[in-house]
């Protein structure tokens, strides 16, 4: 009998571990760009506060790069490929998606020296928000600064 006991208490001591455990890994794919992106993708944000959360620990806005090029020279080789926003909007959205260096529209050293985008698991007007944020980031100045040597 008394064994019993000892026995429900640590079945229901495992049961709470393994909840706690499930609850943190909400997301199956773990690292920079996933966490907490189910519970917040509801949440209107606009363009800015999309980029805080989800982008900018890969995507710093100017250089120097963290883990993916700065949002500005995106933004120039989106403005060079793309005269028209809409469509450089979609694309970006396609990309992200479902990255393939086939689509990309920054030079090949990008992702040689980066590695591919990983995809991003939000809903599609999200995706659009923070794409039109990328492509308004767009600097003038920075075109004279990007000689060669750049590697986005
Ligand atoms: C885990 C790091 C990471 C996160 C988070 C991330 N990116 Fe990226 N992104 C990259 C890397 C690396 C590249 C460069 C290689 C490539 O083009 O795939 C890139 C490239 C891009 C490009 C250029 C695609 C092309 O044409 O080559 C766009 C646009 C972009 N990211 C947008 C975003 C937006 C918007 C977000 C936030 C919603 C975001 N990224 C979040 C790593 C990240």
């Amino acid at each position: 009998m008394k064994n019993r006991l000892v026995e429900r208490h640590v079945l229901f001591a495992v049961s709470v571990i393994c909840l706690a455990v499930l609850d943190g890994c909400g997301s199956p794919q773990q690292g920079p760009g996933h966490e907490g992106v189910r519970e917040t993708a509801a949440e209107v944000m606009d363009g800015e506060q999309l980029y805080n959360r989800y982008c900018k620990m890969c995507h710093s806005l100017g250089p120097p790069p963290k883990f993916g090029p700065p949002v500005k020279g995106i933004a120039m080789h989106y403005r060079e490929a793309f005269t028209d926003k809409e469509e450089a909007v979609e694309h970006m959205v396609t990309f992200m998606q479902s990255p393939d260096p086939a689509m990309s529209k920054c030079r090949p050293q990008a992702i040689e020296r980066f590695g591919l985008m990983p995809a991003m698991d939000l809903p599609e007007g999200t995706l659009r928000v923070v794409s039109d944020w990328f492509w308004e980031q767009f600097d003038p100045e920075l075109r004279h600064q990007h000689g060669s040597g750049h590697d986005h």
